[in-house]
């Protein structure tokens, strides 16, 4: 018998009990017939109307100082306390799984090495794309492959609201309450809206494809709530879509250059494709060329079956750690802004000689709004695109085209 925790009984945390509830027998399976029992749920919220009241309990201490209790799910979310008590459990000689990407992102090398130390498991299966197998495929299936760049649609949220805008014609905001309704967005929508959370899932993704730290706070970060309908629009005449994209490639000298951006999508892309709530990361190995991971990337039961899965993992490794980890890097191992080029599509005010003026070649779009010029320019870096804009007068857009 492998008793377990689950801490946070919000979305994830009732899915998790949900799932070894009426799983469990395929469960015990997966653990050759061990019977997975929960033993604790930590909230400090009250649920009186729930089937299994004794269940719940608003010490933290209870599952840390319970021998019996072997592995526990944090699925609170937020850093603190949910550092405090991974870090106590790990100390304890418990496993951890989560999919908390904020925690990841934030104490992943300082948790990954006490899970090492203690030869335990510290296990973030769902911390991105939610359901869809990521973190275990790049640590194992890939490990043959130097990973040469990632391009994910990771935040279920804003490719929700992009596809309302899209396909419905919806506002913005419209889409934004829409998908909060149906709890994908994160309880601050900030974090999903401003691509903070698309930055934590690339940057853990990037930590474990160079084996570096890669901290969040180096990504340049843009989120969506710049977009607009009539961008929408123009992307759709260039046979396109627009999508927030991570994306991090991996030099040979080490460096990683990584950026989380809407980007003009051409619909041969297969990102192009992905709608709804669904997420999608590309990844290209130096041997298995290109590889695509697809799924649900937000939601109850798709993120409860990936913590799941690692509470599953967890317990078949008890006493056996699974040594996942990053190192701390000793200088940056982040590639200048400027290292890469990307093509911008651009809509000003300006006209069309001054944009061939300060752009050189560059290939124009039908304006769809009079007055106006669209324009896809040639590969600028960060900085040449800056400044080049800078010139123009009254720019409206600047977007990243995906090569
Ligand atoms: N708010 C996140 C999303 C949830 O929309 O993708 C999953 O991390």
């Amino acid at each position: 018998m492998a008793k377990v925790a689950i801490m946070g009984y919000g979305t994830v945390g009732s899915g998790v009990y949900d799932i070894i509830k009426n799983n469990a027998d395929h469960l015990s399976r997966s653990v050759d017939g061990e019977k997975i029992e929960l033993k604790y749920i930590l909230d400090i919220r009250d649920f009186p109307d729930h089937p299994e009241p004794n269940l719940f309990t608003k010490e933290f201490n209870d599952i840390l100082n319970d021998g019996e209790v072997t592995v526990a799910a944090e699925v609170m979310g937020g850093l603190h306390p949910a550092y405090e008590f991974t870090k106590a459990l790990l100390e304890a000689g418990k496993s951890v799984v989560t999919s908390n990407k904020e925690l990841v992102a934030t104490y992943g090398t300082e948790l990954l090495e006490i899970a090492r130390e203690k030869n335990v498991n510290y296990l973030f299966e769902a911390s991105v794309g939610g359901g869809i197998p990521i973190i275990r495929p790049m640590h194992q299936c890939l490990t043959a492959n130097n990973i040469v760049k990632i391009a994910g649609i990771l935040n279920g949220t804003t490719n929700y609201i992009l596809d309302q805008m899209i396909r419905k014609g919806k506002t913005f905001e419209t889409a934004l309450k829409d998908a909060q309704a149906k709890g994908f967005a994160e309880r601050n929508p900030a974090a999903d809206i401003e691509g903070h959370d698309a930055c934590r899932k690339i940057a853990i993704l990037a930590s474990l494809a160079s084996g570096k730290f890669v901290d969040y706070s180096d990504i340049d970060t843009e989120g969506i709530t710049a977009v607009t309908l009539d961008d929408v629009k123009y992307a759709a005449a260039m046979d396109s879509v627009i999508k927030l994209i991570g994306y991090a490639e991996f030099g040979e000298d080490g460096k990683v250059y990584s950026i989380v951006s809407p980007m003009v999508i051409k619909s041969d892309s297969p990102l192009s494709g992905v709608d709804g709530v669904f997420n999608a990361i590309l990844v290209t190995g130096d041997c298995v060329g290109d590889v695509m991971f697809y799924g649900k990337g937000a939601g109850k039961l798709p993120t409860a079956s990936a913590v799941t899965a690692d509470i599953v993992d967890a317990v078949k490794h008890r006493e056996r750690s699974k040594k996942i980890f990053w190192e701390k890097p000793s200088g940056t191992i982040m590639a200048g802004k400027d290292s890469r080029k990307f093509r911008y599509f651009i809509r000003t005010n300006d006209n069309a000689e001054n944009i061939r003026g300060i752009f050189g070649k560059c290939e124009f779009v039908d304006n769809l709004i009079s007055g106006e010029s669209a324009f896809v320019t040639e590969p600028l870096t960060s900085s040449e695109a800056e400044d080049k804009t800078a010139r123009l007068r009254d720019v409206v857009t600047k977007l990243r085209v995906m090569a």
